[in-house]
C-alpha cells in the first residue's frame, strides 16, 4: 500500500514506529517517574482552537471517505438527520461508492459525486469546493492524512477512532487544526451512550464528590472475526500482528475523560502500561488446517492490555484492551469520586449513606438526571439504529452544533489526547512497562478551559 508522499507505505512505517518507538519520547520513557513530555513549537500565528465557532450554516454539505462497514452506518445515520446533503463519496472498492450513491438516492437527495481511482483520491475530494465537512470512516493508518488533507482545503474534520496512531500523527493532528482553524473531531460514540450521558450529568453535578479514579476499556472477544479473511479484518489483524500495546482505546477511555474534565482543568500527565503473553489468537492459528494462510501465525499482542493513566490533578485512570480474551463485552465505565461509585456493565451504583452493595434501579436517577438529548431524540436514535442509537446521537448533535453555530463537544485536544494511549502503550510495553509522559497537546492551556458543553446541552 503506497502513499503519495512516502516512499514507503504508512503501515509499514507505522509498524517500524510501532515496533522501535520512533518519535514516542522513549527517552523520557526511561527516565524518572513522572517524566517531563517535549512539547513541539507552535508556528507563528497559530492559535488554539478551543470554543471555535463558525456562522450558522442552513445545510451542513459533507464527503465521505471509506463507506465500509462503519462509513455505511454513518451514513445511515446522516441521511436520516434534517439540514444535511451527501455530496461525494470515495472509496477504493468500486461497488461500495455505488452502493453509497444508491443510499443517499434512496432518500432524496441528489446522487452524490463518487471517487474510486486509487489510494490518494481522497485528495480530490477534499478539493471541492462545495464541502463544510468529511467524514472520515477507513482503516485507523489512513485518519491523519486524510483529516488534514480536508483541513488545509478549508474543510472541517470527523475522523472514526482511534484518531491517530503515533504521537507525530496526534500533534499534526492538532498542528493543522490550530493552523486551518477548522474543526477537527473524533467520533466518539461512545460519549453519547444514554449511560455515559448519565453518568456526565451525576459527576457534573457532584453526585459522585470529587472524582479520584476511573476505570475504562475495550473488552470484546472477536477472535472468529479476526481470524476470517476479509477486506475489514485483514488490515485488523495485521496491526495486532505487529503492535503490542492498546490499539482501540477511546471508546472506555473518551467517556471517563469527559468525567473528569481532561484537558478542561485536569489532563492526562504519564502512563504505564502492560501486556499479557499473547495465546488467544495462535493458539488457534496453530490449529488451523495446512494450506490456510493463517496457520501458525503469531500475533505481537499480548492476549490482555493493561495501562494506568495519572493525570495531572493527581487521579488515575485504568485502561483495558482485549479483542480476544473468552468473556462477555465490556467497556467497564467505572468512575469513582469521595462520595460514590458508578460502574457499568452491568449498570450499578453505590453512593454514601446507601445500604452496603450496589444499586441497580436507576430509574429515578434516569428521571432527575438522564440527558435531554436521550429525552429528545429516544425514538429516532433507536429506530435509526447503530449502538444502541448513541451513532445518531452523536452524528445529530454534531449537525445541530454546526448548523446552529456553536461550539463542538469535542476538540482535537481530546482526539489526541485519547489516541496518544496508543503509541505511549506501546512504548511503555516495549520498555518494561516504564511510565510515559503524554504530551500536553494543549500546550498549557488545559487549566482554564471550561468543560465541554455536552453536559449541558
Ligand atoms: N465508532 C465505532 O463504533 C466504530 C465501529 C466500527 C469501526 N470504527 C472505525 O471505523 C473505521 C473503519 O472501520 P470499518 O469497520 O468500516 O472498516 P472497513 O474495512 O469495513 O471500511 C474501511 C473502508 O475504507 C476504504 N479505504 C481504505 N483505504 C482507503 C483510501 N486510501 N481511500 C478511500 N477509501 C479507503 C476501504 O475500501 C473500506 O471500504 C476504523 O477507524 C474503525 O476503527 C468505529
Amino acid at each position: 500500500m503506497k502513499h503519495s508522499s512516502h516512499s514507503y507505505s504508512r503501515r509499514e512505517f507505522l509498524a517500524v514506529a510501532g515496533a522501535t518507538g520512533a518519535g514516542i519520547g522513549l527517552a523520557a520513557a526511561a527516565g524518572p517517574a513522572n517524566p517531563q513530555p517535549v512539547i513541539p513549537r507552535a508556528k507563528p500565528g497559530q492559535q488554539r482552537v478551543f470554543g471555535l465557532e463558525f456562522p450558522p450554516m442552513d445545510t451542513v454539505r459533507i464527503g465521505f471517505i471509506g463507506v465500509g462497514s462503519r462509513g455505511t452506518g454513518l451514513l445511515g445515520n446522516l441521511l436520516e438527520t434534517d439540514g444535511v446533503r451527501i455530496k461525494a463519496v470515495c472509496d477504493l472498492v468500486p461497488d461500495r461508492v455505488k452502493s453509497a450513491q444508491r443510499q443517499v438516492v434512496a432518500k432524496g437527495q441528489p446522487e452524490p459525486a463518487g471517487y474510486v481511482k486509487n489510494e490518494t483520491t481522497f485528495e480530490e475530494l477534499c478539493r471541492r469546493d462545495d464541502l463544510d465537512l468529511v467524514y472520515i470512516a477507513t482503516p485507523w493508518d489512513w485518519h491523519v492524512p486524510m483529516a488534514v488533507s480536508a483541513m488545509r482545503q478549508g474543510k472541517h474534520a470527523a475522523i472514526e477512532v482511534p484518531a491517530a496512531m503515533t504521537l507525530e500523527e496526534c500533534w499534526e493532528l492538532v498542528d493543522t487544526a490550530e493552523q486551518t482553524r477548522r474543526h477537527c473531531l473524533m467520533l466518539e460514540n461512545c460519549c453519547y451512550g444514554e449511560t455515559e450521558l448519565l453518568v456526565l450529568r451525576m459527576a457534573r453535578q457532584g453526585v459522585f464528590g470529587e472524582l479520584t479514579h476511573g476505570e475504562a476499556g475495550y473488552l470484546h472477544e472477536l477472535r472468529d472475526y479476526l481470524l476470517t479473511d476479509s477486506s475489514a479484518t485483514n488490515w485488523r489483524r495485521d496491526f495486532i500482528a505487529t503492535r503490542n500495546g492498546n490499539l482501540y482505546p477511546t471508546h472506555g477511555l473518551g467517556p471517563v475523560a469527559q468525567y473528569m474534565g481532561i484537558n478542561a482543568g485536569d489532563r492526562f500527565d504519564y502512563l504505564v502500561s502492560a501486556s499479557s503473553m499473547e495465546q488467544a489468537l495462535s493458539r488457534r492459528c496453530a490449529a488451523i488446517p495446512a494450506g490456510n494462510p493463517r496457520r501458525g501465525q503469531h500475533f505481537a499482542c499480548g492476549d490482555i492490555n493493561t495501562s494506568i493513566l495519572k493525570t495531572a490533578l493527581g487521579r488515575t485512570i485504568v485502561v483495558q484492551f482485549s479483542l480476544v480474551l473468552s468473556r462477555p463485552y465490556s467497556r467497564i465505565n467505572l468512575i469513582a469520586g469521595t462520595s460514590g461509585t458508578f460502574c457499568d456493565y452491568p449498570p450499578r451504583l453505590h453512593l454514601d449513606g446507601q445500604a452496603e452493595g450496589w444499586t441497580t434501579d436507576l430509574q429515578s436517577y434516569h428521571e432527575k438526571y438522564g440527558h435531554p438529548l436521550w429525552k429528545k431524540l429516544n425514538d429516532q436514535a433507536l429506530a435509526s439504529g447503530g449502538h444502541g442509537g448513541m451513532d445518531y446521537i452523536m452524528n445529530w448533535r454534531l449537525i445541530q452544533c454546526l448548523r446552529d453555530g456553536l461550539p463542538l463537544d469535542l476538540s482535537v485536544y481530546d482526539a489526541a489526547a485519547w489516541s496518544s494511549v496508543v503509541p505511549l502503550s506501546i512504548a511503555s510495553v516495549a520498555n518494561g512497562s516504564a511510565p510515559v509522559a503524554v504530551p500536553d497537546f494543549t500546550r498549557g492551556a488545559w487549566k482554564d478551559q471550561p468543560p465541554s458543553p455536552l453536559a449541558s446541552c
